[in-house]
């Protein structure tokens, strides 16, 4: 099976403070390593603040980190010129970005159509339109997202994901604002990305129904990889998340 992301005691700190004198950081991955292999769903659960979103932004590209690798389709991210990483993420890269990252004053399917735009190869109306179909948001569709509630929003962030045939989907938090129906219609939405064994999904999560959906879970505790659990029940992540505490 191949690897479409591989990471290798990747660490990234931030600043703190303001003082100029005395430069503190804070670590907050610590020697991370993790494989994602094509045709499967990978979930990161771990406390807040244990440094899952900022693990999700540097596997895809999103931000930079201190050192260490990260490989995506085999090509290294670290170190790469701004140039190459755009077109890594572009080729081959989409996201569910917990605040959404939508664009406020365009239309629900205005935003979905925007990344293939983008990229130069635009989606027809009918992708779009079925995109917004499969979250259940097809009446919305000529909204403006300042106009849409809060779930509504997170909907059209999974569309605009799924509208893409990006090889890899990360979502930070997908269902965090939705209701247990849409939750359960997004997270089968996305359990399907990996029915094709070229794609894979990783998922950050806080919920155990979610994370127990995964082929494999992986636990981040204050920044480093705790464990991982193969095709775990909810019942056994909670055991297993109580249990290495
Ligand atoms: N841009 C930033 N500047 C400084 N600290 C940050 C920044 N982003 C995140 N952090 C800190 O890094 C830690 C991990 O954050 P995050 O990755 O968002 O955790 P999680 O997603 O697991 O809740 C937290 O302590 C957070 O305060
Ligand atoms: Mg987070």
């Amino acid at each position: 099976m191949s690897v479409l992301v591989s990471a290798r005691a990747v660490c990234k700190s931030f600043p703190v403070g303001r003082s100029r004198w005395r430069r503190r950081s804070v670590r907050v991955l610590n020697d991370i390593n993790i494989e994602v292999r094509a045709g499967e769903m990978v979930a990161i659960v771990g406390p807040s603040g244990s440094g899952k979103s900022t693990l999700l932004y540097c596997l895809s590209g999103s931000e930079a980190f201190d050192s260490g690798s990260v490989r995506v389709a085999e090509r290294e991210l670290h170190g790469a010129a701004p140039d190459t990483i755009f077109e890594i993420r572009r080729d081959h890269i989409t996201f569910v970005f917990q605040s959404h990252n939508l664009i406020p004053s365009l239309s629900a399917s205005e935003n979905v159509a925007l990344p293939a735009r983008l990229a130069g190869h635009p989606l027809s109306r009918k992708q779009v339109n079925e995109a917004l179909e499969r979250v259940g948001l097809a009446q919305r569709a000529r909204a403006r997202i300042d106009t849409l509630s809060g779930g509504e929003r997170q909907r059209v962030a999974v569309a605009r994901a799924l509208a893409s045939d990006a090889q890899i989907v990360f979502a930070d938090e997908p269902t965090a604002s939705l209701d247990s129906h849409n939750a359960s219609n997004v997270l089968h939405l996305l359990r399907a990305v990996p029915t094709d064994p070229a794609r894979s999904v990783v998922m950050v999560t806080h919920n155990l129904e979610a994370a127990a959906l995964a082929d494999r879970v992986v636990l981040l505790r204050d920044g480093s990889v705790a464990g991982e659990l193969a095709r775990p029940t909810a019942q056994e992540i909670l055991e297993w998340m109580e249990a290495s505490r």
